[in-house]
């Protein structure tokens, strides 16, 4: 099986075959996890005729594949059930909105509801007949009104909730209040908006805690200014989840980020990674987000291997302690998986040196690595074309361009030969007298097989490597490898085919490809468990 499905993952959720794309409305709900997801289950290629797929869990690891919850049956939903959000109102009672693409084609806001809350896992849900709830706006395109938020209560007792929609490519998020959750009224300026980004797709607004790593509920009113309130925007013509961190103003009935909207906006993730959903967990008090991380190889591969998409590892998400940005890193249930520990410290790495981790599993392994540097004096200077331009310094300058610092990290998913390898590394430069440490994912080599996407991916990763080590977590599953540098200020996620490094055959590496001599002064490197992922017979 394995020969036949190299793909297929070991701990990143997918569904036993077909199309996947966003996640949908994840909720905890008496101690049980719910994932929804967009789904096509005809084929393995996108559809607009969606469904909600359904699977439950009780630890984020293991999950039980059910029927999909909503197919397109009514007026207001047939050529389509399109993303939304959970919300869990007074009583504990969950709720369900969507946007259904109705019988001409126009993008509306349903509500549904479990029908049987004693069934521990909400096997069945129930359209409400008012639907559609919300239409679509005067002076809107019909497709584009969609992916309703998660609701919030705000100071005047009245429920919110967004939509993403644009005109003239404004970007915009419409804001909406109610009493009862079936009529909405929306507010006449929009809850935020930017010219020029397009279409805004799965919004998510949720407050942080300023001083502490737990997540807050959706209604938590701001308790002396103890949160800050994020806005996450799928922004559809760059495929990229980018977010906003600034205050929410309900008296003005609007947001007021920090900063603007730009092309340097933060990102969740810099690689392959859209159509992020978060949620609070109330058993463990933390947010979690999970997103679609879609193939990246060829629709003839996607066809033969009869399955499109994986979903990101669960992440548990904070306020950096600057306040100006999140941090994420992934959730500790993790460790259930861990087996087969490797790990040393203060190890150095001459320059041009290459150290192979053994006795694990390469192919599904979590990775924690710490680097130390020192005579940073010495480090190269950043040419004046690379300014604030990650992406183009990893793209120019792949894993096998030697500096001074860097490139150091690791090969993940190698080949024996190394005719295949992954790079995630590091490289750090000086900028008028200050380091500025740049992160990459290198897939240039990933694969021996043509015709799938290679992109290399990089970004900046805020930290000062004169007074801290340079941290790497990475997360390999056959197909995919999500790293998080600097403990979760700057991830990537990739998606990988190789050939030979599959299975067995794959190799991992430590690097340093650099001139100057780095210290790993800890490395722990598990091999994961299989977990069980939606089998359709145990
Ligand atoms: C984002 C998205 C959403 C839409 C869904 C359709 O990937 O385009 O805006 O609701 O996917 O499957």
């Amino acid at each position: 099986l394995l020969a036949e499905q190299p793909y297929r993952t070991a701990f990143h959720f997918q569904p036993p075959q077909n199309w996947m794309n966003d996640p949908n409305g994840p909720m905890c709900y008496n101690g049980v996890y719910h994932m929804f997801y967009q789904y096509n289950p005809f084929g393995p290629l996108f559809n607009l005729r969606m469904h909600w797929a359904h699977s439950v869990s009780r630890d984020l690891i293991n999950w039980i594949h059910l029927d999909p919850a909503f197919a397109p049956s009514e007026p207001f939903d047939i050529n389509g059930c399109l993303s939304g959000s959970a919300s869990i109102i007074p009583g504990g009672k969950p709720i369900m909105l969507y946007t259904g693409i109705d019988t001409e084609n126009r993008q509306v806001q349903n509500l549904a509801f479990p029908k049987d809350l004693s069934d521990p896992y909400l096997r069945e849900w129930v359209k409400h007949t008012a639907n559609p709830i919300i239409s679509l706006p005067e002076e809107i395109q019909p497709d584009d009104f969609r992916d309703p938020t998660t609701v919030w209560l705000a100071e005047d007792g009245k429920w919110r909730l967004l939509v993403g929609s644009q005109r003239d490519k404004t970007g915009i998020a419409f804001l909406y209040h109610s009493d009862d959750f079936v009529n909405w009224t929306k507010s006449d300026s929009p809850f935020h908006k930017v010219s020029g980004t397009g279409m805004w797709e799965c919004p998510d607004f949720f407050p942080v805690w300023v001083d502490s790593t737990n997540g807050v509920d959706a209604s938590v009113i701001n308790p002396s200014k103890r949160v800050k309130h994020v806005l996450k925007l799928g922004i559809q013509d760059h495929g990229k989840d980018c977010y906003l961190v600034g205050e929410y103003s309900p008296e003005k009935e609007h947001y007021v980020p920090e900063d603007e909207l730009t092309t340097t906006t933060l990102r969740l993730d810099y690689g392959i990674y859209y159509a992020s959903k978060s949620f609070f967990d109330p058993v463990k008090k933390r947010r979690i987000m999970t997103a679609w991380v879609n193939e990246t190889d060829s629709e003839a591969d996607v066809i033969a291997k009869g399955w499109s998409g994986v979903q990101a590892f669960p992440r548990s998400i904070w306020l950096d302690k600057n306040q100006k940005q999140l941090l994420q890193w992934p959730i500790e249930e993790i460790e259930m998986l861990h087996e087969n520990e490797v790990s040393f410290q203060n190890k150095k790495l001459e320059g041009g040196s290459l150290h192979e981790i053994q006795g694990i599993t390469a192919s599904q392994a979590d990775v924690k690595i710490s680097f130390k540097l020192a005579n940073l004096e010495d480090a190269e200077e950043m040419d004046a074309s690379w300014v604030d331009d990650p992406q183009l310094i990893c793209s120019e300058n792949d894993a096998s361009k030697k500096g001074k610092f860097g490139p150091f990290g690791l090969l993940a998913l190698a080949s024996n030969d190394l005719t295949e390898q992954t790079a995630i590394f590091f490289r750090v430069l000086r900028k008028n007298g200050r380091y500025v440490v740049v992160m990459c994912s290198d897939q240039s080599r990933s694969s021996t097989k043509d015709g799938i996407d290679k992109t290399k991916y990089g970004a900046f990763l805020d930290v000062n490597p004169q007074q801290d080590e340079i941290s790497l977590r990475t997360l390999i599953d056959h197909s995919i490898v999500e790293s998080f540098g600097g403990g979760g200020k700057t991830c990537i996620t990739a998606r990988v085919y190789p050939t030979l490094a599959i299975g067995e055959e794959a190799r991992l590496f430590v690097f340093n490809y650099g001139t100057e001599s780095v210290v790993i002064s800890e490395l722990s490197v598990w091999s994961l468990k299989k977990a069980r992922l939606n089998v359709e017979k145990p």
